[in-house]
């Protein structure tokens, strides 16, 4: 999911892949001249409008809807109707929400969505909303549901209900609830403490209070094919294959003869978009990739072989390590560190765009998580950064367009899309790495010697976990150089070396994540290498912190 979001705390945590990140210091650095967003318009031959009325769960609805095939934008619920004209609507979903609806000042529902006649889907808050809306009443429940519960279908040949059990698990989380339906509609499904757990009519409304977005509902997934295919009647046709077709015909379009750049940060969305655009307009994209010497081992020249030989991109490898670790020097506040790292990625972009002469397009790997993290909480990822890195702009003078040929795709759908145009698998499966890199995994100063300890202490566990085929089921895996020495005896002598700490998590998203459970087998393997062949540090603990308490990254 998205995966920018401010924290609490002095170090003012950023949650962003690195590509987000370079993406967002780049907006931030153009905010002067906006310009104008260039995105491929989807050409989908149906769509699911989904209203979000504010659930942290919104943006899981959307997504089980494009897995299911059909295409889905999510908009918040004030949107109006003809911000939606490019799109051929089938189908409305009303999101869940923290508010109330006989609130005064809460959300409601804009008079198109009944008045298109279309089929809609009111989730929790979204079903409020229609009983609300359509003349129900609705009341704070003597209980508030949360957590799992069980839902009673009622009325087991509603094509919602297709291949249910009788009895379904679902998780809820509400304090009000229907006490009165709208004159038409008729209870679909019971639950202990919602009495209208699910209820329809005969115009194609439909409507739960349960959250059948989350993995807690099991047959959740069922549940909303069951929506879009039994009752609003989508085809399932849209995949990420349709969409490199139409994105290289609108880029090509739209570029013209124009000079195109595009910021590589060596992560998957960059590398996506670039070889997107490249595609639609070859020699007329520019790559800069700047190496802030905070990679890990062999990840620089993997970039550079990547798009130079194997994709035959024009790249500028810029090579600034000195400069970045100038500007780390005795720097050990972890906010100060991402400060520096931010304003003088800028500044090295600014000089290298000046050198091109004439550019007119900024390429920029925006997915669609960032594109409704930013709608729904009205705040972008961008002002979020911009808090913390208070960096300078790209020169007044220089009105960029910005290309996002990404915007509607989420991250399994890029990396579909990445295979889809020939990038290499270790690249559009690489694990997510944070934009200020190696800084954020030494904790104290950022010294040349440390992070050459770090690099190979860090590969060891990369080796490891590959060759243990965990790779892939870790949403991240790295070694951390913390400052704490401590003594060891290594050969006949005894030493003062570096403990290095082995974070390896699981996760769905950054949001949350937990330790990995790795052998010990494969624990003891990564210790002894690590102690035998990195001289320097002579300890080697495993981080056992769940996020939260605990973040992923230590700084
Ligand atoms: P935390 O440590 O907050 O990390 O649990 C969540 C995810 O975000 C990455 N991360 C960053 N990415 N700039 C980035 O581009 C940053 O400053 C940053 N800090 C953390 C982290 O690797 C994890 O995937």
């Amino acid at each position: 999911m998205a995966d920018i979001t401010d924290s609490a705390g002095s170090a003012g945590r950023i949650r962003a892949s690195g590509d987000t990140e370079v993406a967002a210091y780049l907006e931030i650095a153009g905010a002067s001249e906006p310009g104008q967003v260039l995105t491929p318009a989807p050409n989908a031959p149906e769509a699911v409008v989904v209203l979000d009325f504010g659930s942290q769960f919104s943006m899981l609805i959307a997504r089980r809807i494009r897995e299911a095939n059909v295409y889905c934008e999510m908009v918040p619920w004030d949107t109006p109707a003809s911000k939606l004209n490019h799109l051929k609507v089938k189908a409305f979903v009303l999101s869940g929400g923290p508010d109330s609806v006989y609130k005064p000042g809460a959300p409601y529902l804009l008079p198109y969505v009944i008045n298109s006649a279309l089929p809609v889907l009111g989730i929790c808050y979204g079903m409020q909303l229609l009983a609300h809306t359509l003349g129900g009443r609705v009341d704070p429940a003597e209980s508030r549901e949360y957590g799992h519960a069980v839902m009673h279908i009622a009325e087991a040949q509603h094509p919602l209900f297709a291949d249910m059990p009788a009895d379904m698990p679902v998780w809820m989380s509400h304090g009000d609830h229907v006490v009165q339906l709208p004159a038409g509609f008729r209870v679909i499904g019971q639950s202990e403490n919602a009495p209208v757990a699910a209820m329809t009519d005969d115009a194609g409304h439909v409507a739960i209070q349960f959250h059948p977005e989350v993995a807690h509902t099991q047959q959740g997934d069922q549940l909303i094919r069951n929506f879009l295919f039994g009752v609003a009647g989508c085809s399932g046709t849209w995949t990420a294959g349709n969409f490199i077709e139409e994105s290289i015909a609108a880029i090509r379009q739209a570029v013209g003869d124009g000079q195109v750049i595009c910021a590589l940060s060596g992560g998957v969305d960059s590398a996506v978009a670039a070889a997107l655009v490249h595609r639609a307009v070859g020699d007329q994209l520019t790559c800069i990739f700047v190496d802030n010497g905070l990679l890990r081992l062999g990840e620089a020249e993997r970039v550079v072989e990547t798009f130079t030989q194997h994709m035959a991109i024009k790249l500028r490898h810029v090579d600034a390590t000195d400069l970045f670790l100038n500007e780390l020097a005795e720097v050990t506040n972890p906010e100060t560190k991402r400060k520096r790292i931010g304003e003088t990625f800028i500044h090295l972009f600014e000089d290298e765009t000046r050198s091109l002469g004439r550019v007119d397009f900024l390429v920029q790997g925006t997915t669609y998580p960032d594109v409704i993290e930013s709608a729904s909480t009205g705040n972008d990822a961008a002002a979020k950064i911009k808090t913390h890195h208070n960096v300078g702009g790209l020169p007044k003078d220089m009105k960029l367009t910005l290309i996002e040929p990404l915007r509607n795709l989420f991250k399994d759908e890029v990396r579909r899309a990445g295979k889809a145009l020939g990038l290499p698998d270790e690249m559009v499966y690489r694990q997510p790495f944070p934009g200020p890199g190696l800084a954020i995994r030494i904790i104290g100063e950022v010294t040349r010697d440390k992070l050459d300890v770090l690099r190979r202490a860090d590969w060891i566990v990369m080796d490891e976990i590959k060759k243990a085929q965990v790779y892939y089921d870790l949403w991240q895996a790295f070694a951390v150089l913390t400052d704490t020495k401590s003594v060891g005896v290594q050969g006949d002598f005894r030493t003062y070396g570096f403990t290095v700490a082995i974070r390896c998590v699981t996760a769905d998203d950054a949001m949350t994540a937990d330790w990995a459970r790795l052998s010990y087998d494969l624990l003891s393997k990564i210790s002894t290498r690590i102690t035998n062949e990195v001289r320097e540090i002579n300890r080697v603990v495993y981080d056992i912190t769940s996020k939260p308490p605990g973040t992923i990254e230590w700084e």
